[in-house]
């Protein structure tokens, strides 16, 4: 399988695609007047719900999503099926984790006026695509899928030897192709299930001898890479989360207790900042000014990690304060919250009933017309 990736540098613009030769630009200049002339790229992305974000989840790809909003036709959905690939969760923990980020996409800025945001499970037509893809999808393509293989060594305490689970990237195939995505924006690790969904919709429309699905690409991001407070990645297994909503009090006194250089044991001794997981936050979080202080300050021994640490809480406060006022303000709203995204899947809904209707014509499947 060839590996075709494009990296999207943040702020980039997908301009002048044709033939299989796509141009990314980092000039904005002219934009505007560009995607007023030619229909806007369509940009489609998904996440399972695992339930509340955290900075990792914001860093990595929410604040992408949200930058692409202004510039591209973007669907963004909740991966519900794909969470019960790997987990029998019980209903209830299904049913909040869904809310709780929606919650979140929602308080950090993801706009139901600028972009189409579902719920897979809602659409029903997608576990359709799938079934008919399945059917055309060769089993070897799935074994030897890395994300399978990996998954099934390292993961121990789930039962991954189910159907559903080696049949994962058809599902996603289906998810893109359903709404003829342009662009996929995604991390490395999801990198083989777009190159699967490359094979699968050409070969889709060789065996039907019709061009139904664009092949998409793989948009991926250069993003900064945010660790736990232990300084191993940032994971909920590990329990090192910062969640984008927590009260203030949580924060700070998990910044207090996160880890720093090692060398740095007493006050004095120097550092190096490149070696404490708070400098990686402060290169977020903190003004230019800031990060040469700090970093000046620990190489010198000439502030402590305590100080170090009170400039970065009161930054990531100021950053995440609006986001956790939306959140409370929507928490009070629910109802409208639940009436907008039942909208926004009819809307979904409305792309892929037409889609379904092409791929029943396009396979001799609509019997009764
Ligand atoms: N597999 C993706 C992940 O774990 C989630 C996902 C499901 C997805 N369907 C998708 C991502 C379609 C992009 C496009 O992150």
């Amino acid at each position: 399988m060839q590996r075709r990736a494009l990296v999207l540098p943040k702020g980039a613009a997908l301009t002048g695609c044709s033939k299989g030769k796509r141009e990314f630009s980092t000039s904005l200049r002219g934009q505007g007047d560009l995607n007023s002339m030619m229909e806007k790229k369509r940009i489609l992305s998904g996440m399972r719900p695992t339930g509340r974000l955290h900075l990792g989840n914001l860093h990595g790809a929410l604040e992408n999503w949200i930058q692409l909003q202004q510039q591209y036709d973007c669907f963004f959905f909740v991966a519900d099926w794909h969470a019960l690939t790997t987990d029998y969760a019980s209903p209830g923990d299904i049913h909040d984790n869904i809310w709780e980020m929606i919650l979140d996409w929602l308080s950090a800025g993801l706009d139901p006026e600028q972009c189409t945001l579902f719920i897979q499970s809602e659409v029903k037509e997608h576990a359709e695509l799938y079934l008919l893809l399945g059917m055309i999808t060769p089993l070897p393509w799935l074994e030897r899928n890395p994300t399978y293989k990996e998954q099934q060594q390292q993961i121990e305490q789930k039962d991954l030897g189910n159907y559903g689970f080696l049949g994962y990237p058809v599902l996603q195939a289906a998810d893109i192709i359903m709404y003829k995505a342009n662009g996929v924006p995604v991390g490395k690790d999801q990198l083989p299930h777009v190159e699967l969904t490359r094979e699968i919709a050409r070969r889709f429309n060789f065996l039907y001898e019709r061009e139904v699905f664009p092949v998409p690409d793989a948009l991926l991001t250069e993003v900064p890479v945010l660790p736990g407070t232990d300084g191993r990645k940032m994971s909920k297994s590990y329990g090192n989360c910062l969640y984008i909503t927590e009260p203030e009090e949580v924060i700070r006194e998990k910044i207090l207790k996160m880890m720093t250089d090692p060398a740095r044991v007493r006050r004095h001794d120097p550092g190096t900042p490149e070696l404490s997981p708070v400098f990686a936050y402060h290169k977020i979080y903190s003004s230019p000014e800031e990060v040469a202080e700090v970093a000046e300050g620990c190489r010198t021994a000439a502030i402590g990690c305590i100080d170090c640490k009170k400039i970065l809480i009161k930054n990531v406060l100021a950053r995440l304060q609006p986001i956790r006022e939306k959140r409370l303000e929507l928490e009070q709203n629910m109802t409208k919250v639940v009436q907008v995204l039942r909208d926004e899947t009819d809307k979904a809904r409305s792309v892929a009933v037409q889609t379904m209707a092409e791929v029943r014509d396009t396979i001799g499947l609509n019997v009764f017309r």
